[in-house]
């Protein structure tokens, strides 16, 4: 059979990712996100979770060529692709590294900042990462991470909860995949000050409105 005018989907999952994925939800978020942690030129950063790179690409034109960024991931197939795509000529270098969260391949206090963008939720021992991003950044680094908060609170995970239950019958919104695996918020800034940072605060995004609030 022809696959003219099938509908087909070219390339590896992390193309796929970097192609439709990151122009659509995650690229939105990585300039709040890296601008949470006030980068300077000259600062050092590391990415943990890096996927395909967007967050460090954009935090290495933030502190430019005397910067540094170093992105660090799991999956050798995201790193690939994080490696091919260009970076613009005003940036730090950036330096990928397949590792986990939890075993940081770097020196303590290596980093002014750390940056971890919908990474979180995956790490199997969520408190292990959080010491090791403590670890590796120097007294006064930042760290600035971001996780989904619950379906109730996520319109776009519950428009397309209904889409997929009315079309194919799967129990979305009811199981609530994105609350009860996601929803990690509340307990990550427990983490947080527990692996050893001082000042936590949370931000909210719900839709183009933005809640802060200190937590210690
Ligand atoms: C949803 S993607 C987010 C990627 C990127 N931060 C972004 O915003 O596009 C989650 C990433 O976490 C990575 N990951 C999962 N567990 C990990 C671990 N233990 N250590 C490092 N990376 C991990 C996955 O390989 C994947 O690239």
């Amino acid at each position: 059979m022809s696959q003219q005018g099938q509908w087909q989907v070219a390339g590896s999952a992390p193309e796929v990712y970097e192609r439709e994925l990151v122009p659509a939800v995650f690229g939105p978020w990585a300039p709040i996100v890296v601008e949470l942690a006030h980068p300077s030129p000259g600062e050092r950063v590391v990415d943990v979770a890096c996927g395909t790179g967007i967050v460090a690409r954009i935090a290495a034109a933030r502190v430019g060529p005397s910067g540094s960024v170093a992105a660090v991931d799991l999956n050798p197939g995201m790193l690939n692709v994080a490696r091919s795509v260009a970076t613009n000529g005003a940036s730090a270098s950036i330096q990928w590294h397949e590792a986990s969260a939890d075993k940081l391949p770097f020196p303590n206090s290596s980093f002014d900042i750390a940056y971890c963008q919908l990474g979180l939720q995956f790490f199997a021992d969520r408190p292990a990462a959080l010491r090791e991003m403590h670890r590796v950044l120097v007294p006064e680094g930042r760290l600035a991470l971001m996780v989904w908060r619950g379906i109730g609170e996520s319109p776009g995970f519950q428009a397309l909860a209904e889409i997929l239950e009315k079309n194919i019958g799967c129990p979305c919104r009811k199981s609530d995949p994105v609350g009860n695996r996601l929803r990690i918020g509340r307990s990550c800034v427990g983490c947080a000050i527990s692996a050893g940072w001082s000042s936590v605060w949370s931000l909210t995004c719900f839709g183009r409105e933005q809640r802060w609030k200190p937590k210690s």
